[in-house]
């Protein structure tokens, strides 16, 4: 029998336009502002299931909040790759687990100049006020934050060249600029950190380290100083890219390597330091930071053992129920900048995904306060099931669940007016937690309104609809300034 949340990796095929949701509890009035948020909407091309979760048709989520009301909306992105299966009912370019119909000379060609799919499913960020659905492609999305219509590929002009980037760019508030990683793909290839002004579209390359085995990379971590890679055992194989095969299928893990960190210095662009750790594999950072008296950095992530979680987010495997999804764990690493040793500890158990830190205040800096979705009932069979708040200061966790209720990404969500500079800071859990989930009691989506700080319900919105399992998003607060963004 199918487990209950395969609802959630069900296509949907309505578009709702600022519909008002009943709203149980209260919303706080301070709370004003949108989420958007980002993930697959659609699972299949001419009735045929696409192959992984990862590989679903963007849809666009919005969830408008002012003085305690609440207007949704989902809208698919009109990328090209959208437009193609609406006109063929055939993908146009591998997705990440699902291969395009295409030829060996297709692919040969495709080498040299690769079509990279526009279907930007991952999250959304903004190129001054203009928000933008982004992927692990370079090829971002913009869109209309009222309506959600899909207003194009965005035209870079810097020459840049990229083949690949991350899904989680950082934010960089001091000196207003968004960093992040791409990858040229090639004999050798490269990792290429850039990064661009919050208000402009011209990126700009500060460095590159060659690798000529590219590890599959999701997130990295940023100090004030450093951006910190982690290759993982899992690599491209050289002939990948000829192969008939989708993304992912073109790396495997290799069991002779360990996991290795990369510090790029970011004024620099270079490398200085590479410290080898057991393997391991990570799809999320959590946070980093510097102690300059130990000349090392402090990076925590949500670590597995290896990279099988991907493959148990295969739909098939997912809708059959019948395996554990692995969990990760909060695990922290200290890094030496130049020689020395690296220690790591194990800061949570999980199973734990999707980790939120109140990114505003504490990025590249200690910090106390974790959130992430996470599993009542370890090992966890099938989604994620729960929220969690880890406090790192007591080593202690609260936890958010109710049966039949699978909870997707915590947002964390400042409450504002925040303080001025020179103002006390507020303590750093002041605020909310908006996770979208599904409540497959009911059949339908749900938006989650809780209070950071006591970890219980404010408020629960029941959507017209499942809206499937998503990704990633970000809150924008009304009159917020660009800087006030999340991860
Ligand atoms: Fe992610």
């Amino acid at each position: 029998m199918e487990p209950a949340y395969t609802v959630g990796l069900d296509s949907i095929s309505r578009e709702y336009d600022r519909v008002q949701p009943p709203i149980e509890g209260s919303i706080p009035t301070w709370l004003s502002g949108t989420l958007f948020r980002n993930g697959p909407g659609r699972f299949e091309t001419d009735g045929r299931s696409l192959n992984h979760w990862f590989d679903g048709l963007a849809m666009l989520r919005r969830f408008r909040i002012d003085d305690g009301s609440l207007t949704v909306s989902n809208r698919f992105l009109r990328s090209e790759e959208y437009t193609h299966i609406e006109e063929t009912g055939e993908l146009r370019c591998d997705q990440f687990g699902t291969t395009a119909p295409g030829s060996i000379l297709d692919r040969l060609r495709g080498v040299v100049n690769p079509t990279l799919t526009d279907n930007a499913s991952i999250s959304v960020d903004r190129i001054a006020q203009q928000p933008i659905a982004i992927t692990e492609t370079p090829n971002v999305v913009a869109f209309d934050p009222k309506t959600l219509s899909t207003e194009g590929v965005v035209e870079y002009t810097d020459g840049l060249s990229i083949t690949g980037s991350l899904g989680h760019p950082h934010y960089d508030f001091d000196r207003e600029m968004v960093v992040n990683v791409g990858i040229r793909f090639g004999r050798t290839s490269e990792y290429v950190l850039f990064e661009r002004p919050v208000e402009s579209a011209i990126r700009r390359e500060i460095g590159s380290f060659e690798t000529d085995c590219p590890a599959y990379i999701h997130s990295f971590g940023l100090t004030e100083r450093y951006a910190i890679l982690l290759e993982s055992p899992l690599r491209l194989r050289p002939t990948a890219l000829l192969r008939d095969q989708a993304f992912i299928e073109g790396y495997t893990w290799d069991d002779d390597r360990a996991s290795r960190f990369l510090l790029f210095d970011r004024a620099s662009g270079a490398v200085v330091s590479t410290p080898h750790v057991d393997p391991c594999f990570v799809f999320h950072h959590v946070n980093a930071f510097e102690q300059p008296a130990q000349n090392r950095v402090v990076v925590d992530v949500i670590a597995f053992e290896d990279s099988d979680v991907i493959g148990s987010l295969y739909l098939d495997r997912l809708r059959s129920g019948e395996e554990p999804v692995p969990g990760g764990e909060l695990r922290r690493y200290w890094l030496p900048v130049e020689d020395g040793p690296v220690e790591e500890a194990l800061l949570c158990d999980g199973p734990i995904k999707f980790p939120m830190v109140n990114y505003r205040q504490v990025t590249t800096r200690p910090y106390r306060y974790l959130y992430a979705a996470g599993h009542t009932d370890p090992p966890a069979i099938g989604l994620l099931n729960s929220l969690v708040k880890y406090d790192l200061e007591t080593d202690t966790r609260t936890v958010w669940s109710e049966p039949g209720v699978y909870p997707g990404e915590p947002v964390f969500v400042p409450r504002v007016p925040a303080p001025r500079p020179g103002e006390p800071a507020t303590d750093e859990d002041d605020g909310v937690i908006l996770s979208v989930g599904v409540d497959t009691r009911i059949d339908r989506s749900v938006l989650l309104v809780l209070d950071a700080a006591s970890f219980s319900e404010l408020a629960r919105a029941t959507l017209p609809a499942v809206f499937p399992f998503g990704f990633h998003g970000q809150w924008y607060p009304d009159g917020g300034d660009l800087h006030r963004t999340m991860p």
